[in-house]
């Protein structure tokens, strides 16, 4: 497997923007996995849980639609950071969307900081999924800190893990 990540500051609240760049970065990306940034759909930084829960989607929904499009027309697969809206709760999730649509979703066991006003924890436990050939497990951001998170998915047989962020740590950004 060949594994790429398409890196970007996602526009906050814009949607439409956001998939056009993430449209024209997997055009150029030559990988069979790619991976985007946390919360890649909607950006990072949320005034209010209301201002959230007008751009969060469902999943399967109308992004994960047009991603699995993407997936299709340029053959491979993504893991993509995005707020997902289930039941009157919101998820910093991050699905895993391949050619024949959504594959998977995992949502982000450990809130960080200011998170925690914002977003329910994640309920969906730490999950492989199967990629292109690969066993790929799924974190996303702050989840790394925490040992146990990537211990778990390798005795749960991940290959590699995928790690949507939005590193806002000053140490992390120093060691990336
Ligand atoms: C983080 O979890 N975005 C630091």
């Amino acid at each position: 497997m060949r594994a790429g990540y398409l890196q970007f500051s996602p526009a906050r609240s814009d949607v439409p923007s956001n998939l056009r760049f993430i449209e024209a970065g997997l055009a150029k990306a030559g990988a069979d996995l790619v991976v985007l940034p946390e919360l890649a759909l909607t950006g990072y930084l949320f005034a209010s849980r209301e201002a959230l829960e007008n751009v969060a989607e469902p999943v399967p929904g109308p992004s994960t639609e047009r991603l699995a499009g993407l997936c299709r027309r340029e053959g491979l697969s993504i893991v993509c950071g995005m707020a997902e809206r289930s039941r009157g709760k919101v998820y910093n999730a991050a699905v895993v969307v391949g050619p024949d649509g959504v594959v998977g979703t995992y949502r982000k066991s450990h809130l960080f900081s200011s998170e925690k006003a914002l977003f329910d924890p994640g309920d969906s436990g730490f999950l492989v999924f199967d990629v292109a050939g690969a066993r790929v497990g799924v974190l996303v951001c702050f989840d790394w800190i925490f040992p146990e998170a990537s211990r778990t998915l390798a005795l749960a047989g991940a290959d590699v893990i995928a790690h949507p962020a939005n590193l806002v740590l000053p140490f992390a950004q120093s060691a990336v």
